[in-house]
């Protein structure tokens, strides 16, 4: 009898531990630590990847990488998210909310890839009559294998038998395995799922591609392991209940990071949008205090965002809530704005929103949620031709982003009339068609916020 070991791991940050605690040392998440039962005897394969072919020793200069080529999915704006296209042999996570439109990407990308070779979806969720359904309602007619099942070690043995060049695990949280005995979407569960099926992908050089559910917080449900486990980490994002959705590409071993695709949801499945630059703004009629739109440039193109601004006199302790943005940021910027801004908000509830469910993580928003919330609290309307970005420092100087130009250009292309940017990155001929309000320190953009309007 193989002797076993005991652990606790982290289902947040996947960290293991000796002994339970009701805090995670790591992340310092509360009441995460799950047991695990670890296996003595790892130098033996499971009984399910016994008969693959056995990995051989190779010379790194005489692999061929020739045959390389990536299946595409038939949708242009996610084979660029995915650095153009599937890679052989690469594992491919796809998390987001329920709803959002996961199972409906997946079956649009296997109609398209199952053209020229076999696929075979998994389900461990819906039945065969409400995939078939909704491959109807896409107007699917494509031979694709499916079964609804989840023991990992049956679904391995028709792998072997019908040899799909492309496998769907939807979703890996419903996946359980003879190797542990805790129950599904379990840390445990789900590492040794994914384990063995990323084992069998890297050997046979299939593709996979696993679904994951994610928690409120919107991390992966399970282990972060998942996420270091496969090559590429894709996340939804936007309202289940909006029209679009963004789908990021948050890990990426064969294509860059940060890289976004827009799509929007119709009767007949997800669409794609070629050209969002403009789709995320709230295109109110009469302006309000506490909007105002920026440039950001996620991955390879420009994207106009607006964001929303909410102060007003707090009733108790003073909340700080962001949607879309770092909320640690958040008390940051606050503490400059006060400082080097004039601005004080310790009193007030300060709620910052990203229009659309879209997130921003580049600090060029700086400056636009500064000015934002000066708005909100001095009753200032910006007027909709007016934009802004720029990374503002802890002495509150306002310092150059990336791609300036590129952004500049955008906003002009999209008939904005303002531009209020980092003095660096101020061109040295301006256009005509916008005007560029150059800024060095925080206070200077202050100060024109409340003169000029
Ligand atoms: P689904 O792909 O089942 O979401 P997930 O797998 O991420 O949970 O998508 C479900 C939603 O999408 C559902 O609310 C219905 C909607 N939908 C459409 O609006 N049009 C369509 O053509 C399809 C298939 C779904
Ligand atoms: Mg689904």
């Amino acid at each position: 009898m193989a002797k076993t070991k005991i652990e606790f791991v982290c289902r947040e940050c996947g960290a293991s531990h000796y002994q339970w605690a009701g805090q995670c040392l790591e992340c310092e998440a509360w009441n995460t630590l799950e047991e695990i039962v670890v296996s003595q005897v790892t130098s033996s394969r499971p009984e399910s990847l016994k008969d693959l072919p056995a990995s051989k020793v190779q010379n790194l200069s005489e692999i061929s990488t020739e045959n390389k080529t990536r299946l595409t999915t038939g949708l242009s704006e996610l084979d660029r998210t995915l650095g153009g296209g599937l890679v052989d042999g690469s594992v491919v996570l796809i998390g987001g909310d329920p709803g959002i439109g996961k199972s409906t990407l997946i079956l649009q990308a296997l109609a398209a890839i199952n053209r020229s070779n076999v696929t075979l979806y998994v389900s461990g969720e819906e039945s065969a009559e409400q995939v078939s359904e909704r491959s109807i309602r896409l107007g699917i007619k494509a031979d694709i294998l499916f079964i609804s099942e989840t023991h990992l070690e049956k679904i391995l043995k028709i792998s072997k038998e019908v040899q799909p060049k492309v496998i769907v695990i939807d979703s890996i949280q419903t996946m359980v395995t003879d190797l542990s005995t805790s129950a599904p979407g379990s840390v445990s569960q789900v590492r040794d799922c994914a384990a063995q099926l990323t084992q069998y992908t890297k050997q046979t050089h299939t593709i996979l591609i696993l679904i994951g559910h994610v928690t409120k917080g919107g991390a992966l449900a399970g282990p972060r392991i998942l996420e270091h486990m496969v090559d590429t980490v894709l996340y939804f994002e936007g309202d289940a209940g909006g029209r679009y959705r963004v789908i990021r590409a948050v890990k990426n071993r064969y294509g860059a990071v940060n890289e976004i695709s827009v799509f929007a949801m119709s009767g007949k499945g997800l669409q794609q949008v070629s050209n969002p630059s403009s789709i995320f703004l709230s295109n109110q009629k009469t302006p309000s205090p506490g909007s105002m739109v920026m440039v950001v440039r996620e991955a390879t193109r420009p994207l106009l965002i607006e964001i929303q601004a909410l102060v007003d006199q707090a009733n108790g302790p003073a909340k700080r809530v962001s949607v879309g943005l770092d909320q640690n940021r958040l008390s940051l910027q606050l503490a400059i704005l006060h400082k080097h801004g004039g601005i004080a908000t310790f009193d007030q509830d300060v709620f910052v929103n990203v229009v659309g469910g879209i997130k921003v993580s580049e600090t060029a928003s700086d400056l636009v949620v500064m000015m934002a919330i000066a708005s909100s609290l001095r009753d200032k309307v910006i007027p909709k031709d007016w934009i802004a970005f720029g990374e503002v420092g802890l002495s509150g100087e306002v310092r150059p982003v990336f791609n300036a130009s590129e952004r500049l250009s955008e906003a002009q292309k999209q008939g904005f009339k303002v531009a209020i940017i980092p003095k660096a990155n101020a061109p040295k001929k301006a256009d005509k068609g916008i005007k560029i309000v150059p800024i060095e320190f925080l206070n200077q953009a202050i100060r024109y916020l409340i003169e000029s309007t």
